[in-house]
């Protein structure tokens, strides 16, 4: 079916490992990288030789490039955000499920990582949760009930603690409590046309139009549904690595589970 990189979904099919080398990239390969994408949420590259700059340029394939508003970017390449976690730190930058920056009024459609530096092979790994699988196997009752919910998105929700040692170093002095957006909770990929569930644990606040109560049980029900072991995916790194997702498409959550120096480039696309 594709005839410019090697695919291979992982199990249950969230999200795929593709062979191609990126900073050789053409038409043929970038297309064929979105058709896989769409279908599956999340892929994953090992043994790149990106640049930044090949990887700026690899990354603007998907789209124009978005500013991260909480963090200052890398010193002459201010489209990447350094993610990172240095040794003794307890917390770890984005820890805990969420999709990034759901605050602002318009999210990053796409936002990928480079690995520089990682824990040994098995510590460290993201964790991905597909959201195609999470709204599929809703029930229809469900289905139709969230069809046209939205949800209120705070970068002063739950995940805000995990940025501080980085916003204390390199910050940009933005109040994450000015920065909040209502989306709808139901998203359909462009490409294909696939649904999804849009639900960010880390940010959400609320379901808009439903009491309180009716609010926090339905959030409670599709966060902890969302979530399930058959949804999800962990990528072991090693350097060299590129991850590249839609954040419409899947969750993502970061392990906390080593003392080392783990380094990551990050670019999001709108
Ligand atoms: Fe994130």
């Amino acid at each position: 079916m594709y005839n410019h990189i090697k695919v291979t979904p992982n199990k249950n099919n969230v999200g795929a490992i593709i062979e191609a080398e990126l900073s050789k990239f053409n038409n043929d390969i970038i297309e064929e990288v979105k058709d896989v994408l769409a279908e599956y949420g999340v892929v994953f590259f090992r043994n790149q030789r990106l640049d930044s700059e090949t990887y700026i340029k690899f990354a603007k394939q998907f789209g124009p490039l978005a500013e991260y508003p909480m963090l200052k970017g890398l010193e002459g390449y201010s489209e990447i955000t350094v993610v990172e976690k240095k040794p003794n730190e307890e917390i770890m930058f984005g820890e805990g499920w969420h999709t990034d920056s759901t605050y602002t009024k318009e999210p990053p459609r796409f936002t990928m990582l480079y690995s520089i530096k990682t824990p040994e092979k098995g510590k460290g790994n993201t964790m991905f949760a597909s959201q195609y699988k999470s709204y599929e196997t809703l029930d229809e009752k469900t289905k139709k009930k969230i069809e046209n919910l939205k949800a209120l998105f705070s970068a002063d929700g739950p995940i805000s603690k995990t940025r501080k040692n980085r916003v204390d170093e390199k910050g940009t002095g933005i109040d994450p409590k000015s920065l909040n957006a209502i989306h709808p909770i139901v998203r359909k990929n462009e490409r294909n046309n696939k649904k999804s569930l849009y639900l960010s644990p880390g940010h959400a606040i609320k379901i808009c139009d439903l009491d309180e109560n009716e609010s926090k049980t339905l959030m409670k029900r599709l966060m902890d549904h969302q979530v399930k072991d058959e949804f999800v995916y962990g990528f072991e790194w090693e350097p060299n690595c590129l991850a590249l997702w839609s954040n419409y498409s899947v969750l993502h959550n970061p392990t906390n589970d080593f003392n080392a120096h783990r380094v990551m480039h990050r670019i999001t696309v709108q």
